[in-house]
């Protein structure tokens, strides 16, 4: 009787760890915070999450490892909207073995192809929350067109990915779409504003029109388990060149050396 299985009464974070430590752990915990305070769900104070990850990494011996964590309104006596006062939220963590993002040399990365389809997700997408049919659906269309990722447009701009944010190089300036409720503000986002400012970069966040897409000279897909990807086409279009972009070759170098610098 989870209100996490039954309603999707629930948020939820992916964490990477990296040779068991947490990467952009803050930023991630400040997310979650965001997420159940937004939805109303109050973790009980006792309860030690980085003990949590602590055990679970420990347990789970490895090069790297993902953290899923999934934190429901609890258990409730009947399958109700309203819920009763007083639930303990179900606290729900796993660890999968995953890659160092990037891993490698940055010319052998394989671009993607995305597709867009049209966001049909709830108003609330800044809410790290459990319910994904939208996602899956658009998933599944992208699977269709033979492309690996969806990017997501509504009323005309272009939002993000199913699990991932969105950049664009115009005439050698770095845009994302601006936070807004449509969007998940993304930890591996954030780097790579922090990293493209450190480095002089000049970084846009604003409305992007879907039109501006078959425009840009490069467009990058990011994400904790996948850091920062060129996407090479977009609805069956080459992006650029159709490969791999000189900005995305800078800003993806100043990724690893920053993952280099976590793992010491
Ligand atoms: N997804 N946008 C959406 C809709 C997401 O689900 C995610 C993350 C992101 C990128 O956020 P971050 O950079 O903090 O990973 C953007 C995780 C990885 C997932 O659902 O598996």
């Amino acid at each position: 009787m989870d209100r996490g299985f039954l309603l999707g009464d629930a948020v939820y974070e992916v964490i990477p760890f990296y040779h068991g430590v947490g990467f952009r752990l803050p930023q991630h915990l400040t997310r979650l915070q965001r997420s159940l305070d937004a939805v109303g769900i109050e973790l009980d104070p006792s309860i030690d999450l980085g003990a949590v990850f602590e055990q679970l990494v420990a347990r789970n011996p490895g090069r790297h490892q993902a953290i899923y964590l999934q934190i429901s309104r609890g258990v409730a006596p009947q399958r109700k909207l309203r819920y009763p006062a007083e639930l303990r939220p179900t606290v729900f963590a796993y660890s999968y073995p995953i890659q160092l993002a990037l891993e490698g040399p940055l010319d052998q990365v394989q671009g993607i192809r995305a597709v867009t389809v049209e966001d049909q997700r709830w108003l609330r997408c800044d809410i790290k929350a459990t319910g994904l049919l939208a996602n899956i659906l658009a998933i599944q269309q992208a699977d269709a067109h033979g492309a690996d990722e969806p990017l997501l447009v509504s009323e005309g701009r272009v939002t993000e990915g199913t699990s991932c944010n969105l950049f664009l190089v115009e005439d050698g300036a770095i845009v994302t779409p601006q936070l807004e409720p449509h969007i998940l503000g993304g930890t591996t986002r954030g780097l790579i504003l922090e990293l493209a400012q450190q480095a002089g970069l000049p970084v846009k966040q604003e409305q992007v029109a879907q039109s501006r897409l078959v425009h840009a000279d490069e467009l990058w897909i990011s994400s904790s388990t996948r850091g920062v990807l060129p996407v090479i086409q977009v609805n069956g279009q080459p992006v650029g060149k159709g490969v791999p972009g000189p900005l995305w070759f800078k800003v993806a170098a100043l990724y690893q050396q920053y993952e280099q610098q976590l793992l010491g």
